[in-house]
């Protein structure tokens, strides 16, 4: 069982790439539900929330574990390594790095969640390219919560999603990443946005490679031919539980 977290819904934009990579793999999809969104929330807090979510996650028996969470990733992942030294785990971090090698015109957008752009790893990155890239950070502002409403298709969230992406393809980025898993559901509106010339870019895929790549290594792999199952649990209770099924369908 590999197992799947996040604040709310918004890991399930990972969980689908990483069913379809990895067929026979099982697995128990953990999004908190009654504290999202965390990108606000101090690090102290987000750091305890993700600590639960994992010995949850690993009390039901899961050999990998995927943050698949930019914002825990940030604040909790370097501890969870030290706790406990025997569990792999992948985290989620926004493409910077491809984003910034295909770069034509020079400027990447980068949307996530302010915890996340002040996280170590987002600004050591970031610093890595500065002397050839411009690297503009941006908060989805209200994006977590638009994802977490169902309301990817209102005008109201496309005002917002215009607010910040405009900014970015006025500077002249080709490139935006999408550094919240929340955010690939926004993908059409962002997209619509943002114009033809302009690529969004998301972790999902290389996640996805990571993982089996890990599960490899590690002689973890389910055996060919096994049947995928996949489970959901929350902090919210079982309405939420409900939401994240329909979400994943
Ligand atoms: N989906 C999360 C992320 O990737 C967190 C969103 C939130 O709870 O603020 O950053």
């Amino acid at each position: 069982m590999i197992g799947v977290f996040d604040s709310g819904l918004g890991g399930l934009s990972v969980l689908r790439t990483l069913r379809e990579a990895l067929p026979y793999e099982s697995f128990i999809y953990l999004g908190d539900g009654a504290r999202c969104p965390y990108g606000e929330r101090s690090t102290e807090e987000v750091k305890r929330f993700t600590e639960e979510a994992v010995e949850r996650l690993l009390a039901e028996g899961c050999k990998l574990i995927v943050i698949a969470c930019n914002t825990a990733t940030a604040v909790a992942i370097r501890a969870l390594r030290e706790r406990y030294p025997d569990v792999p785990f992948v985290g989620l971090e926004p493409a910077v790095k491809p984003a910034a090698l295909t770069t034509k015109s020079g400027v990447v957008g980068v949307l996530a969640t302010r915890r996340s752009l002040e996280g170590d790893h987002f600004r050591t990155t970031a610093a890595q390219y500065a002397d050839k890239v411009q690297i503009i950070a941006a908060v989805g502002e209200g994006f977590v919560e638009a994802v977490e409403c169902n309301e990817e298709e209102s005008e109201a969230t496309e005002a917002l999603v215009r607010r910040v992406v405009e900014p970015l393809v006025e500077a002249g980025a080709d490139k935006i990443v999408l550094g919240c898993t929340h955010y690939p559901f926004l993908r059409s509106v962002i997209e619509r946005v943002a114009g033809e010339g302009v690529e969004i870019i998301d972790s999902a895929a290389a996640i996805a490679r990571r993982v089996a790549s890990l599960l490899d290594e590690r002689g973890l792999r389910a055996e060919e031919g096994a049947k995928q199952s996949c489970r959901y649990l929350s902090f919210a209770g079982e309405e939420y539980v409900e939401k994240l099924k329909m979400k994943d369908r």
